[in-house]
């Protein structure tokens, strides 16, 4: 085998793997998205990816009880990330408000529009536009 075989095939590899690796989806920013188009399954559950079972209720945002907020493009998202939260925070996290107006939430609620809660700590609910919410009802303790 030459050295120019085996360059190419180097090379060869370079390129395939190159091409793996490349992002096929670039998420837009959060500032750049008004509106999110939420809508919970038609069942008004969502299953996390730890088989953990919450309610989903549009138009509804709970009150208080907030552990974190982060970014979220779905009401699956915000689920899954109540579920992550749940192995590393102290208290968990076992409910969630998610906002439709993402731009807006981002620049005036602390960058965020998903908010990770605890129902221990929830002061009730309001009927709000902008809101989805769940509550795990299945799952874990
Ligand atoms: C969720 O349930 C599926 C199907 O029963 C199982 O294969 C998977 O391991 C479960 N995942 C977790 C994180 O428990």
């Amino acid at each position: 085998m030459s050295i120019t075989t085996l360059l190419v095939g180097f090379l060869a590899i370079g390129a395939a793997s190159f091409s793996i690796k490349r992002a096929e989806t670039f998420p837009p920013v959060p500032s750049s998205i008004n509106r999110l188009a939420l809508a919970c399954p038609t069942d008004n559950t969502i299953k996390t990816w730890d088989n953990s079972t919450f309610s989903c209720a549009s138009t509804t945002n709970l009150a208080a009880g907030d552990v974190t907020g982060i970014i979220a493009y779905s009401v699956k998202d915000c689920a899954d990330a109540c579920a992550t939260a749940s192995r590393f925070l102290d208290g968990g996290c076992d409910a969630f408000t998610l906002d439709a107006d993402l731009a807006r939430s981002y620049s005036i609620n602390n960058g965020a529009n998903c908010w990770l809660k605890r129902q221990s700590d929830i002061d009730g609910e309001t009927r709000d536009y902008n809101g989805v919410s769940g509550k795990l009802i299945d799952g874990r303790a």
